[in-house]
């Protein structure tokens, strides 16, 4: 199994702090916001990682992590992203890494109080499909929401105006080799970005998608009181536990 961590983007919902800066560089307490989604995926027991940047200070990524010898890593791989696209188009750019192996995708701004390792395990014995990680949120709307059928999940809502539950789809998903064929079968949403949740509701759809609920806290940082909470619970507790 292959890891990989998504750090392009515009980082737009944070300007000024990323007008000269890429969003994954900022503090989060103590260490730059890419640490954490580095161990998450360290934590889980991969150790072959692909960071996917963009933007104008790609090259600082290389001079902070060098070969990832701070995260016990022998050897970091690098792509670098043109312009904008939204998580999927992203996403597009770790096909030859992957070369057909399952792989954990986890967004450069999702930080997690404890460790993955028990749904990763779970997903290396999956035959194939996909897997999703839930959390219980105060503000689903912000999300992509899990809508369910029982204990079924039926579709995922991005950024529902109702949401109809409770939890938010975290940035962290487990995909087989099929992702990169749905990936370029997708349109770009409202927003104008090629969705992660259309991926997710592909394999929905096919009857593939598995999901687990996550143990402990979990943020994302992308705006100044996410980034700001992240860093308080980072301060009071720690990240990434083993
Ligand atoms: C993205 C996804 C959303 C997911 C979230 C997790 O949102 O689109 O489904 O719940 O990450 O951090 P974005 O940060 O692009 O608004």
């Amino acid at each position: 199994m292959k890891g990989i961590v998504l750090a392009g983007g515009l980082g737009s919902r944070l300007n000024p702090l990323t007008k000269v800066t890429n969003k994954h560089l900022l503090p989060v307490y103590n260490e730059p916001m890419i640490y954490y989604p580095i161990r998450i995926l360290v934590n889980a027991g991969i150790d072959e990682i692909l960071i996917v940047t963009g933007g104008n200070n790609a090259g600082e990524f290389l001079r902070l992590l060098e070969n990832g010898n701070d995260f016990g890593l022998k050897h970091i791989n690098y792509t670098y992203q043109q312009g904008e696209g939204g998580i999927a188009a992203a996403l597009s750019l770790a096909e030859f890494f992957a070369d057909r192996d399952k792989i954990v995708v986890v967004l450069g701004d999702n930080i997690i109080e404890g460790n993955i390792k028990p749904a990763v395990e779970k997903f290396r014995t999956q035959k194939d499909g996909a897997r999703i990680l839930l959390k219980e949120v105060a503000d689903p709307q912000r999300f992509g929401v899990p809508v369910f059928a029982g204990e079924k999940i039926i579709r995922v809502e991005e950024k529902p105006v109702k949401p109809a539950s409770n939890y938010a789809v975290i940035g962290i998903y487990m995909y087989d080799y099929r992702v990169f064929e749905f990936i370029r079968s997708l349109k770009p949403s409202q927003r104008g970005e090629l969705e992660i949740t259309d991926v997710n509701n592909f394999y929905i759809k096919e009857g593939k998608m598995q999901w687990d609920l996550l143990d402990g806290w979990w943020s994302d940082a992308g705006t100044f009181e996410s980034l700001q909470a992240a860093g308080n619970m980072v301060a009071k507790t720690g990240a990434n536990k083993i």
